[in-house]
């Protein structure tokens, strides 16, 4: 055997043996940072090389190793050199028309060169990558990630290589069912690597964590505490709000932590006075800044308080979607475009269905004073019995708060929708969820969004064993839509169980196709906005008599796309329940809105 051939064959067997320690060990990814925008990042969006991998068969082939030909007999039937590239960030359906419907992997490659320092560490920071990421540098397996919608990262100061590296992701979006969401969900399943991605350099020792709040019920004490990451964990931390002229001192125990207490005159966050104060919080090694807003939000008896004042919570639901584009929302432009939409409705608050939306529109709505719920994509048919969705489920609690932990515009988190009463194991994983919940934030309200309810003669009784856990009643209802009136809407009369929380219609409507004016006005079957408008006219007299209503928000702000919605003439693969049409048209049922918004 030639001397060139047994160093080839070397080379196999070696990457053979790594690749099997490594699969053994295959790491999950990191909680990541919180407040990437302050950080020392270098951005890796825009152009990445891909090769679409529809089979599957890119893992056999190994293709993080981009092996290439040594031998003139050699050949190997892939290469990102050549081949075609897709804007990071970005879902890559509506990049490509081979990738419109696509469910399967895409292998994505972005080079860039970097210098090592020895006083600094390195991390890979992903916003966020549906579905399932495999991540891999310099041809080595960094790990692994599963959820389509929260931040992780990886640290690779001591995998980088001074100089070229190259950072491989395999992106798969097919659905799961022991996902979350699951197998059947109503959007269209974007799949790739859908928000920022950036190289984050810190010092040896970084600031990873922080909670910077009002305590709940207090109008002017701040509770909350900082958390360091690194070998020199006991440090002197200062908090700084210099508008307010506070400034603050804490040291760091063993892990890190520090926690911190002070009272001050804010001027309170809120839809009217979306005020934010810019707060440094530095170590002797880092600096991080924020603008945090400080409210409370909290429910009294069977009323909802912002900053101890009783609010009607004015809310629409968002999908994350730019209708315009039809195309995964993820910019500041994207979240300016949806939320001053729901701004225009007369809205304070937007219900980012069904899974946390990108950080730009939570902080976007902040500057713009609506409030946000934001939502788990615990949807539907959900596997509870299985252990790994309980803690997949534990896992992106965890990323969905700490990312958002200081964000005063959330005000609610969601912790599922229109899962089954009946469905076994259901309401036990729920319920430690929402524990879970509480004690990661007890400063905000928890809820689960049901459908659980009968609607006979005129009747309309709901109950969900979730109640007993939830600070709201949240519950979908499509009377006049799914199910027709069976009486005067303002005749309705009521049987919620637990019946002195508050009640938050999460989402009522119809479609309408717009400017539809063929077939009849009073027919379902004719997608006309006329008929849409009468279902918003009846659902809003309901709600006139509907007993605890703290809030309602209509399903929804835009038309959007939604494959399991097949009519060829009215649908064409859009859900119609849009206040607007993907265009931003506004069907008759936006002024109704509107109105009754103007009123409130
Ligand atoms: C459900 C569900 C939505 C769905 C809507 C509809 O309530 O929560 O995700 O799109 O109904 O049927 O349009």
């Amino acid at each position: 055997m030639n001397k060139r051939l047994a160093e080839i064959l070397l080379k196999e067997w070696a990457w053979l043996v790594l690749s099997m320690l490594l699969v053994a060990g295959t790491a999950h990814a990191q909680t990541a940072m919180i407040n990437v925008q302050s950080r020392n990042a270098t951005s890796l969006n825009g152009e990445w090389n891909v090769i679409l991998d529809p089979t599957g068969i890119g893992e056999w082939r190994q293709i993080w190793q981009e092996k290439k030909p040594l031998l003139k007999t050699d050949f190997v039937e892939y290469a990102f050199e050549g081949s075609p590239r897709l804007k990071v960030p970005g879902d890559f359906n509506s990049q490509m028309c081979e990738l419109t419907y696509f469910e399967g992997v895409v292998w994505y490659k972005k080079e860039f060169s970097y210098s090592p320092d020895k006083n600094k560490r390195l991390f890979i920071h992903f916003s966020a990558v549906n579905y399932l990421a495999d991540v891999y540098l310099n041809g080595e397996k960094l790990g692994s990630h599963e959820g389509g919608f929260t931040p992780f990262q990886f640290e690779v100061t001591k995998k980088i290589k001074p100089g070229t590296n190259a950072l491989i992701v395999k992106v798969d979006n097919k659905r799961l069912k022991n996902g979350l969401p699951g197998l059947g969900y109503d959007w269209l399943n974007y799949g790739g690597i859908t928000r920022d991605v950036n190289l984050i350099e810190t010092g040896n020792t970084y600031i990873e964590d922080y909670s910077i709040q009002r305590r709940k019920g207090s109008q002017k004490e701040v509770l909350g505490w900082v958390k360091l990451n690194g070998a020199d964990k006991q440090k002197r931390i200062k908090i700084k709000i210099p508008e307010l002229k506070v400034e603050l001192s804490v040291k760091s125990d063993s892990k890190g932590v520090a926690r911190l207490q002070f009272s001050s005159s804010f001027n309170l966050w809120s839809p009217a006075y979306p005020k934010l104060y810019k707060v440094v919080i530095e170590t002797e090694t880092d600096t991080v800044e924020d603008e945090i807003g400080f409210r409370t939000i909290e429910v009294k008896g069977n009323k909802v308080m912002l900053n101890g004042k009783e609010i009607f919570l004015k809310g629409t639901n968002i999908h994350e979607e730019n209708p315009v584009k039809g195309a995964r929302a993820f910019s500041k432009e994207d979240a300016i475009l949806l939320l001053g939409q729901a701004k225009q409705l007369g809205c304070n608050l937007v219900r980012l269905a069904h899974y946390p939306h990108n950080e730009n529109m939570v902080k976007q709505a902040e500057r713009m004073g609506l409030m946000v719920w934001s939502e788990l994509p615990v949807y539907q048919h959900i596997e509870f019995s299985d252990t790994a969705v309980l803690s997949k489920m534990d896992l992106m609690l965890k990323e969905m708060v700490r990312r958002d932990r200081n964000r005063c515009s959330v005000v609610i988190w969601s912790l599922s929708n229109e899962t089954y009463d009946a469905t076994p194991n259901r309401t036990k994983a729920l319920a430690a969820l929402t524990q879970v919940c509480r004690q990661l934030d007890s400063t905000r309200l928890v809820t689960h969004v049901t459908n659980s309810q009968a609607y006979h003669n005129n009747s309309f009784k709901v109950w969900d064993s979730l109640y007993r856990y939830a600070d709201l009643i949240s519950l979908n209802e499509y009377i006049g839509w799914y199910i027709p009136w069976q009486g005067k809407p303002e005749n309705v009369t009521w049987n919620v169980a637990f019946p002195d929380k508050p009640v938050f219609i999460s989402e009522f409507g119809g479609e309408a196709l717009f400017g539809n004016n063929s077939g009849a006005a009073d027919e379902a079957a004719s997608w006309r906005e006329e008929y849409q408008q009468q279902i918003y006219i009846n659902q809003l007299r309901m709600f006139n008599t509907t007993p605890n209503l703290c809030g309602v928000a209509p399903w929804l702000l835009f038309d959007y796309r939604s494959l399991g919605r097949m009519h060829p003439i009215y649908q064409k693969g859009y859900n119609r329940k849009g206040l607007l049409s993907e265009k931003g048209d506004r069907k008759k049922a936006w002024f109704i809105m509107e109105k009754y918004y103007k009123r409130k």
